[in-house]
């Protein structure tokens, strides 16, 4: 069984609000690392939890969202275990029960703040002839899951969910499942790996047809467990599908850095002139990679190099150099690729010369947070100048960093906790967020990372 963490669970409501103080840095150098793909861990203890035999995983994300998923695998009735102590980079085994293997759980999978969580294993329990109940933090208690309840309730299995499709919910898994061809409203990987997954425990074969390019992993993945996915072109786009009943065979993982996670760095570097930074072993799976394509758009130094691949994924070094950045329209198409990047782009955009429009990125909205309000909220507080709507966000920089000097609102969201303390590296006055714990979600050890590059993160008062 899963061995956890000691302490509170990252993100419990009655727990006090723990602020970082961000201070300015001179310049950022040096080498680092960052913590595993949040995506494919996920995908890595959920095809482990169905394939046959043993799955390692190392460099796998000891984040909140992600030991949830190790846990909802347990109480499905893989056996999950990890060599050692938490977070000292030790080996992970899974013993998968084969598709279709898992069984009812005693209690209610309480997956957190991972919206990824929620809507992959959703999509594994919606073909399993059961009856399990999801929950999630208060952050994920109001995310939508009528995008995948949807399709799932298409191919056979029931859901209660709370009013607005929102969790928790109840989810009677069907064992007679139809195949569907899906065409999903919104682009999102979520969506489409929720139906392939329950698409594995369905005769015949199940398709998503999506018209805007969505991160790939799951696909990659199972092609790595040895199962076929075919992939052909769509008059609307691109066709996924896998045929139902495959077997699994259980195979040693290796998952690279999350480009997400550095994408802070990225950042900080680029807005501390004469910074230099060397980041190791992160994945730059093309349709992850949409950042890293604007910043140099906005003149930002960032080379890619010693390319290898690890387990189907492309991996690389990043080098950064500070750099003098200017606005950048990005169009809307690209936004799959950097979806969870917009707030961190939004922090460099404030120190760059000119307007940065970020166009179509309405989605940002349904994230752990509002994230175009709270952005915009956040960045006025520090001084630069922010418009937005309902799809856009607009940030016009001066060529300089904001002055900063404000506490900001997180709302139990990870990402916009970071990208603030990013900003506080290169802003006059510090910046302080509310609440650093939920960081742990997708990026434990942050504070430590960047302090080490030469940023100064440090615990703020409450
Ligand atoms: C993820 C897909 C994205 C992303 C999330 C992780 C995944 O969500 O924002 O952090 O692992 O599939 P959507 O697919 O809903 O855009």
């Amino acid at each position: 069984m899963l061995e956890r963490r000691a302490g509170a669970p990252a993100n419990p409501e009655y727990r006090p609000m723990t602020p970082l103080i961000s201070s300015r840095t001179a310049t950022l150098g040096g080498a680092a690392t960052v913590p595993g793909d949040k995506s494919i861990s996920h995908r890595a203890l959920i095809l482990g939890a169905l394939a046959v035999g043993e799955t390692t995983i190392s460099g796998l994300l000891e984040g909140e969202d992600v030991l949830r998923t190790a846990d909802a695998m347990a109480a499905l009735g893989a056996e999950v275990r990890r060599d050692g102590g938490l977070r000292d980079g030790g080996l992970w085994h899974v013993h998968g029960v084969g598709i279709g293997g898992l069984t009812e759980p005693e209690r209610v999978i309480d997956v957190g703040n991972s919206g990824t969580g929620a809507r992959l294993i959703a999509g594994v329990l919606a073909t399993h002839g059961f009856m399990s109940i999801l929950t999630g933090d208060a952050s994920l208690v109001r995310r939508p899951m009528a995008r995948v309840t949807g399709p799932l309730a298409r191919m056979g299995a029931d859901f209660v969910t709370r009013s607005g499709d929102r969790l928790p919910m109840a989810i009677r898994g069907t064992d007679r499942a139809v195949p569907i061809v899906y065409r999903s409203p919104v682009p999102s990987a979520q969506v489409k790996s929720a139906i392939l997954l329950a698409g594995l425990n369905t005769p015949g074969r199940t398709a998503v047809i999506e018209d805007q390019p969505t991160r790939d992993h799951s696909e990659r993945m199972l092609r790595h467990f040895g199962v076929e996915v075919a992939i052909e072109r769509h008059e609307d786009g691109e066709m996924i599908a896998v045929t139902g009943q495959p077997e699994l065979s259980g195979r040693p993982l290796q998952v690279p850095g999350d480009v997400s996670s550095a994408a802070f760095a990225i950042v900080a570097a680029l807005i501390r002139p004469g910074s230099d930074v060397t980041l190791t072993g992160i994945g730059i799976n093309p349709r992850r990679t949409g950042l890293i394509e604007t910043l140099r758009d906005m003149g930002g130094q960032i080379d890619v190099i010693n390319g290898r691949e690890a387990c189907g994924e492309p991996v690389a070094d990043l080098h950064i150099r500070g750099s003098a950045l200017r606005g950048v329209t990005v169009p809307p198409e690209r936004a799959p690729s950097m979806i969870d990047e917009y707030p961190v782009l939004a922090v460099a955009a404030s120190c760059a010369d000119g307007p940065t429009r970020m166009l179509g990125i309405g989605e940002l909205r349904v994230k752990e947070s509002d994230r175009i309000a709270l952005m915009a909220e956040g960045l006025a507080a520090c001084g630069a100048a922010v418009e937005a709507d309902a799809e856009t966000m607009t940030v016009t920089g001066p060529g300089r960093p904001p002055a900063g000097g404000a506490t900001v609102r997180t709302a139990l969201d990870h990402r916009i906790a970071m990208s603030f303390l990013v900003l506080g590296t290169a802003t006059e006055e510090p910046v302080t967020v509310d609440d650093g714990a939920p960081i742990d979600t997708s990026f434990p050890g942050f504070a430590d990372v960047m302090n080490g590059l030469g940023a100064n993160i440090a615990p703020g008062q409450p």
